[in-house]
């Protein structure tokens, strides 16, 4: 198989981050100086995914926008010499054609990603979260391109996997698995934020996933799940029996950007990379902590 295609599922409310994101999607607030969701673009670029399906919701047309060309900004930055600023966003705006799809009502990750049933058709696709960031070194393949090239070569949907200390497994979907080879796993089934005592193993998904196109048929008769939503792990679970699905550990630095203190780590982190902040940055936090405030 061969990915083409990815998903950004973008229409959840963002409860957690109130009232931040009452009118601003928490796809676009900002990770040092770019929106979280031109992290996830970066990464499905670098992978070679010439289609982005972007499913927005209500109170989320600023996230279509951003991949308009916007005029006002766009003149006026040419004409003071500062084109540079937008160079990248330009260059990514270039080898992708973004799609975006409504989500009427957000019903669940599960409904989420069967909206993108008319565009993605009978093509293998990734998913990746818009809340979740992986950072992959300079020159590694990104977190979705490693995913990509199991799926690629298993013909198989493959799913990251993190592994998580025990008393976090309330908080994710967690497979329960077999070994393959050092790590490869097939996944036998996937359950919804587990309890401790239920939890099959402690690999958690972070976010990143490759769907052969079954997933949509199973969506389509996947009954509400946890919390009255269509959930993904369920179809999962079903996908995993019917076809069969690889789960591996992509090498990435991984923040949930949805969270206050992930968004938080991810911005020290990012800033401590980034090219012209990173000194400054860093002096400020030696000193902040030198002085123990
Ligand atoms: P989350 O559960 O993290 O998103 O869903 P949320 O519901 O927006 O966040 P909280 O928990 O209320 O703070 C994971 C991803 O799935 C998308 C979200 O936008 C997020 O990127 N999602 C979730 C949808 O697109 N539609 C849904 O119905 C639910």
């Amino acid at each position: 198989m061969k990915i083409r295609k990815a998903v950004i599922p973008a229409a959840g409310l963002g409860t957690r981050f109130l009232p931040a994101t009452k009118t601003v999607p928490k796809e676009l607030l900002p990770i040092v100086d770019k929106p979280t969701l031109l992290y996830n673009v970066e990464e499905l670029v670098s992978a070679g995914i010439e289609e982005l399906i972007l499913i927005a919701g209500r109170g989320k047309t600023a996230i279509e926008d951003f991949f308009d060309v916007s005029y006002e900004v766009e003149e006026l930055i040419e004409k003071t010499g500062k084109a540079d600023l937008l160079k990248q966003v330009r260059e990514l705006r270039k080898g992708l054609t973004v799609i975006s799809i409504r989500q009427q009502q957000a019903l669940g990750l599960g409904h989420a990603v069967m909206c993108a049933m008319p565009v993605a058709g009978s093509e293998p696709f990734a998913v990746l979260l818009g809340d979740e960031i992986m950072i992959t070194p300079k020159g590694k393949p990104s977190g979705i391109a490693q995913l990509n090239k199991i799926a690629e070569s298993t013909d198989l949907s493959t799913v990251a996997v993190i592994e998580v200390a025990k008393s976090e497994v309330s908080k994710y979907g967690i497979v329960d698995v077999e070994a393959v080879k050092k790590n490869l796993w097939k996944v036998k089934a996937v359950v919804e934020k587990p309890s401790v005592k239920s939890a099959p193993s402690t690999l958690a998904l972070p976010g990143r996933y490759v769907f052969t196109p079954a997933i949509f048929k199973i969506l389509q008769k996947t009954k509400p799940g946890k919390n009255g939503e269509i959930q993904l792990t369920d179809a999962m679970t079903a996908l995993a029996k019917q076809e069969g699905m690889m789960a591996t550990v992509i090498d990435a630095q991984r923040f949930d950007a949805g969270d206050k203190l992930g968004f938080l780590k991810a911005n020290v982190e990012l800033a401590l990379q980034h090219p012209e902040l990173s000194g400054p940055f860093r002096a400020y936090l030696e000193d902040k902590f030198s002085k123990g405030r």
